[in-house]
């Protein structure tokens, strides 16, 4: 099965420095199926037009290609699409629910997130809480960069967060966070429960519904769509009751110099021209994904992670940081004292795509002690052939190093 579908995406098939690629890198962004691309060209070559505007026939179908695309994703998460958002990316998503939420914020609130989050969702939360008066507090994380589940929902009933939000699976580590346990308990404080999904749409296809979380935001080019576009789910309510974020036309329902009124969600937050062809290729990526059994993906990949972290655990002095038991599919690991970016660049050379660094997770590479790590990330369309070109491109380059 998986050799078939690594057919469907035509940069794996290419050379870097004529080696043949061996792409590491989808926690950063996915590669993309030709039906995604085609998709895309096929909107500007044919289809080009402005959505909800023209009472042409382009426009007309413009917008309901694009408006059936948010029916198509609801229906991928199991929620309704009156609750989802198109927004630029994870990180746009996270700062629209931060802004909104704020008003309810006051000095006596206390907002919870994680040591394993993403910038993304750190820094819109502090400037909140900057704001409010309102704290910023975290859950607690072992020596290894694992969440204590028990004390983590200990945390919640101490504090009784006015919210938590937390990413379903770490982008440093691949850790998966057991979300819906730790919703539960936050809604016997009226918490309100904020996900980041950037990691975890692809590999974990969540039902939000059964998750039960109030906002889960995600990117599009990590989910094999396009870059430059993301969005997020907030339960409708919530969602309809929170300040406008940017204004302009779109988002309107009349305007005059007396003032302005706006429309309900999700067209409130929905300002300006949307990424059209973005929303386009984002509704191939699903119908992909919608193609293939995620059940088998899921094994493929998990089958696939634990041959590359047992062959990495072959390799003396290489550390593995995180959880490698329940994990999307991230190995992040250091070898010695040697620097993280000097490993990525040796590997390069072999045509292995890795990312090394902090991966906009300064706190808890902090917390780790650590000033970066080399971080390997699967998708489905890796191959075993792949991973043991890494494990011999890397034995070749601690060889180099230890030299
Ligand atoms: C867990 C997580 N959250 C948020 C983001 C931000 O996503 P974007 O840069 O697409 O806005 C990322 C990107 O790596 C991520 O991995």
């Amino acid at each position: 099965m998986i050799e078939q579908l690594r057919k469907d995406f035509p940069l794996l098939h290419t050379h870097v420095d004529e080696q043949p690629i061996c792409y590491f890198d989808s926690a950063a962004t996915t590669q993309k199926p030709q039906s995604v691309i085609n998709a895309v060209n096929k909107f500007y070559q044919q289809d080009n037009a402005n959505v909800h505007r023209g009472a042409h026939t382009l426009s007309a179908a413009a917008t309901s290609h694009y408006e059936s695309i948010r029916g198509k994703l609801a229906r991928f998460l199991n929620v309704t699409p009156e609750e989802i958002v198109w927004t630029k990316g994870a990180t746009d998503s996270l700062n629209l629910i931060a802004y909104g939420l704020s008003e309810k914020l006051t000095q006596d609130d206390v907002i919870l997130v994680s040591p394993l989050e993403h910038h993304a969702n750190i820094v819109p939360w502090q400037q909140a809480a900057l704001k409010t008066g309102a704290k910023l507090e975290v859950l607690p994380v072992n020596e290894q960069g694992i969440l204590e589940l028990e004390n983590a929902k200990r945390l919640i009933h101490k504090v009784k967060p006015k919210i938590l939000s937390i990413c379903h699976a770490s982008n440093a580590l691949g850790n998966i966070h057991d979300v819906a346990a730790l919703i539960e308990v936050a809604k016997q404080h009226d918490t309100i429960t904020v996900i980041d999904g950037a990691q975890s749409l692809l590999h974990l296809r969540p039902d939000l519904s059964a998750m039960g979380c109030d906002f889960f935001v995600f990117s599009a080019h990590k989910t094999l769509g396009p870059t430059g576009l993301g969005g997020l789910f907030g339960r409708y309510e919530l969602l309809n009751n929170m300040p406008v974020y940017q204004t302009g036309g779109e988002m309107i329902e009349r305007v005059s110099f007396g003032g302005t009124t706006f429309r309900d969600a999700p067209g409130k937050f929905e300002p300006g021209t949307p990424n059209i062809s973005g929303v386009i290729g984002f509704g191939a990526a699903l119908d992909y994904l919608n193609a293939i059994d995620a059940n088998a993906l899921a094994d493929y990949e998990q089958n696939l992670y634990q041959y590359l972290v047992s062959a990495l655990q072959k390799i003396d002095g290489i550390k593995i940081w995180g959880d490698t038991i329940h994990n999307i599919g991230i190995v992040s690991f250091t070898y010695k004292d040697e620097h993280h970016f000097d490993i990525a660049t040796f590997l390069n050379t072999y045509g292995v795509a890795v990312r090394s660094g902090h991966h906009c997770t300064q706190p808890l590479m902090a917390h780790l002690s650590l000033q970066g790590t080399v971080r390997v990330s699967l998708a489905f369309y890796n191959s075993y052939q792949d991973v043991d070109t890494l494990i011999d491109a890397l034995k070749n380059t601690i060889d180099m190093l230890e030299e």
